[in-house]
């Protein structure tokens, strides 16, 4: 089993609220932030199939996390930045709403702006870690360790969940390996 599967599969069984205390120091980092309403609000909004937007910034943030502490890099600023990465409070698949329009490229300075409001203010690292994280899709790149690993682990944690929701043997497999089935 790749490291990369391996750490996505854990990182999914903790954002179903499973193996928490298997991470004291990892839960220890976010759990204030999984405690405001906004991140709450996430749980209602569908992300990649068969994922909520706050599935996914779990995710991200874990295997962000994971990346740094094996890797380097601040693995603190890597939770939470991951966290923080997609902090916007709206369905992307709805087309009818105007207000959604450049989703893909705008969401980054949206996320960092709703993170700004929630935090009262943001360190430089974790900033880069919101407002770069969709690079290539736009054009500069991350500049830290931390934010380079929340980058990384966005792209991981969407190929893993579109290839979930495409083929069911990688679904037998998620499956296989985390025991979290779905409907
Ligand atoms: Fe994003
Ligand atoms: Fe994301």
């Amino acid at each position: 089993m790749s490291y990369a599967w391996q750490t996505y599969c854990k990182a999914r069984l903790l954002a179903a609220g499973e193996q928490e205390d298997a991470e004291p120091e990892y839960m220890r980092y976010i759990v204030d932030l999984l405690a405001t309403p906004e991140f709450k609000s996430l749980e209602v909004i569908p992300h990649h199939i068969p994922t909520t937007l706050l599935t996914h910034v779990r995710c991200v943030s874990y295997v962000a996390y994971s990346l740094c502490r094996r890797y380097g890099g601040d693995s603190k600023i890597a939770a939470r930045g991951g966290l923080l990465h997609d902090l916007y409070y709206y369905d992307w698949h709805d087309f009818s709403d105007k207000s959604h329009r450049w989703h893909g490229v705008l969401h980054p300075s949206r996320a960092l702006k709703n993170a700004c409001l929630l935090l009262g203010e943001v360190d430089k690292r974790t900033a880069d870690c919101i407002h770069r994280h969709m690079f290539p899709f736009t054009p500069i790149p991350p500049i830290y360790r931390e934010s380079i690993m929340v980058s990384l682990s966005d792209k991981i944690c969407a190929n893993f969940d579109v290839l979930i929701a495409r083929f069911s043997s990688v679904r037998r497999r998620f499956e296989h390996d985390t025991e979290l089935h779905f409907n």
